[in-house]
């Protein structure tokens, strides 16, 4: 599974706090992906920051 974030983001934080694996603030207030590719014991929590991103600026496939 690889995960990626558009150019929607807000920053608002929800997908760091929900999967740190895979999803970082960076120092210019949006998200970042941190992971070639999402670790398997990550899966259901990345999918859960996609699904909670209030802007669906994430995508997990
Ligand atoms: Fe940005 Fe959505 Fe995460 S707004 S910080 S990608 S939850």
């Amino acid at each position: 599974m690889k995960a990626s974030v558009n150019e929607d983001c807000i920053g608002c934080g929800l997908c760091e706090g929900t999967c740190p694996d895979v999803f970082e603030i960076g120092d210019e207030g949006v998200a970042t992906v941190i992971v070639d590719e999402v670790p398997e014991d990550a899966e259901d929590s990345a999918q859960e920051a996609a699904d909670g991103c209030p802007v669906s600026a994430i995508t997990v496939e």
